[in-house]
């Protein structure tokens, strides 16, 4: 049985070049039968906004801790307890270095950090980035802890680079969680 249909997915996603590919990623969630809630870091919604987001997942996009209409609802502690499965897609290296070493100064690693449902990351970043070895130690030690790290591909990079760093497709993304192992 797949692990995506009827579950409740909190994706996190956090600034990247990649968060395009998360638009379709929420669809790609929904189609396959997953309650979707974004989350977004500050940066994430310099490079797509949150009404892209609310439109394909059909909630509200939360992206501040310091949102009294939202902590008057469903505040953050209650948004964490909420989801089945988190998945940060894109994770940035800087969301991946906090997450390893328990930051929690925006809204989107304090969720990673009250939650109890398993954490999934899908990296994307630059090759330098991703091939750093702060990034390479942060990566291991969410690693150890069972946060599962899906990706990188290797391919040509919107800096114009080539090489490690690239976001999975959305697709692949969804087929990865679905076959997640408990
Ligand atoms: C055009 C542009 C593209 C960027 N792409 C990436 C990226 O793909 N991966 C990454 O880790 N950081 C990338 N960054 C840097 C992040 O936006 C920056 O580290 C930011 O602080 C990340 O914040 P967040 O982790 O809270 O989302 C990019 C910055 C710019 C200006």
């Amino acid at each position: 049985m797949g692990r995506v249909r009827d579950r409740n997915i909190l994706l996190c996603v956090c600034g990247g070049i990649a968060a395009y590919k998360s638009a379709a990623l929420v669809r790609r969630l929904g189609d396959a039968g997953a309650r979707v809630q974004v989350a977004m870091t500050e940066a994430a919604t310099r490079f797509v906004t949150p009404l892209t987001f609310q439109a394909l997942s059909g909630r509200s996009v939360r992206t501040s801790l310091w949102d009294e209409a939202a902590e008057a609802a469903m505040g953050h502690i209650e948004l964490a307890r909420w989801p089945d499965q988190v998945l940060v897609a894109p994770a940035t290296a800087n969301t991946l270095a906090k997450l390893a070493h328990g930051l929690a100064d925006d809204l989107v690693s304090t969720l990673c950090l009250a939650t109890s449902a398993p954490l999934a990351v899908a990296p994307a970043m630059n090759r330098q980035m991703w091939a750093h070895p702060a990034t390479r130690a942060n990566v291991e030690l969410l690693r150890s802890r069972g946060v599962r790290v899906l990706g990188p591909a290797a391919g040509g990079q919107a800096c114009g680079e080539v090489g490690e760093g690239r976001m999975l497709e959305p697709e692949e993304i969804v087929a990865e969680l679905d076959g997640a192992a408990d």
